[in-house]
């Protein structure tokens, strides 16, 4: 029998193989340099998801200190060659605790974090915003500017893992907008007053101020439990790659939009009080 763990690579790594071609394609056009002006001021980084590194490296080479987690092994190591070919030298921080699994499903845990972090050090951490204890104690020790999401998505096992099928998400929609809850929740227990969340999603253009409105509706009801205020909402309309059946449009509302030529990128930017 196949184990959880084979599958899970293999998932892992089929996700970041069709992923690059949209990264690629969205590098090729701009967008990452769309989405970095929002944030352009803030130092130091935390990039939760790295795909396959094209918005770490737009970070980077606009200067900023980046610090990435991420919670596939193979994103980060497809990060970190990436890098490498741009000459920026990145450390992975693997942490892989114990793996169990039975017919239900599997569990993992992480390893405490060890490292501090040097100036300009670039880090590649394994984990997961979702079911990770000891990251948040870590990321309380770090001064940081602005924590980014960004088009978050994942890959076909992930509902093995048993501590995310009890959350019983249904759609790929479901689950971006779970990381991104989580993303506030975490944000506000680590983030100093005075720094920022950044989430970058696919949904649809306001054609009225009622749709707006909707989308202001729900990025408040999403922070509505912490300290985080929303700033800034932005949109820029994009054209969905279609080649490979990963465009993933949704709304912030759960729907799949089907028409693509109302695609969106929303920006919305959150500061900790
Ligand atoms: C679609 S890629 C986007 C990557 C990058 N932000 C970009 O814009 O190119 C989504 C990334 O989020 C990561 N991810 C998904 N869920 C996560 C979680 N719960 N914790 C950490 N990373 C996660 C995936 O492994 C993947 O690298």
């Amino acid at each position: 029998m196949i184990s959880y763990k084979e599958i899970l690579k293999t998932e892992q790594k089929k996700y970041i193989n069709q992923w690059k071609n949209n990264a690629q394609y969205y590098y090729n056009k701009g967008y990452y340099d769309w989405m970095h002006s929002h944030i352009s001021k803030f130092k130091v980084i935390l990039e939760v998801g790295c795909g396959n590194g094209l918005s770490t490296l737009t970070l980077l080479k606009n200067g900023h200190q980046v610090i990435v987690i991420d919670e596939n092994i193979e994103c980060l190591k497809q990060t970190k060659a990436l890098l490498k070919n741009n000459n920026y030298d990145a450390k992975i921080i693997k942490r892989e605790g114990t793996f169990k699994e039975d017919s239900k499903g599997y569990e993992y845990n992480y390893l405490k974090i060890k490292n501090s972090i040097e100036k300009n050090q670039i880090l590649l951490i394994q984990g997961d915003v979702l079911d990770d204890n000891n990251l948040e104690a870590w990321l309380s020790n770090i001064n940081i500017d602005c924590v980014l999401c960004w088009l978050i998505g994942t890959h076909g096992a992930r509902n093995l893992n048993k501590r995310i099928s009890e959350r019983n998400m249904q759609t790929a929609t479901d689950y971006r907008l779970v990381v991104e809850t989580n993303a506030c929740n975490m944000c506000n227990k680590i983030l100093k007053p005075g720094a920022y969340l950044h989430l970058v999603d696919r949904g649809q253009n306001p054609n009225t101020q009622e749709d707006t409105n909707f989308y202001l509706q729900q990025y408040n009801q999403q922070i509505s439990l912490t300290s985080l205020e929303l700033e800034e909402i932005d949109f820029k309309s994009f054209e969905p790659y279609v080649n490979d059946g990963m465009t993933l449009i949704g709304n912030v509302d759960n729907k799949i939009v089907n028409n693509t030529q109302d695609a969106a990128f929303i920006s919305a930017l959150f500061r900790k009080l």
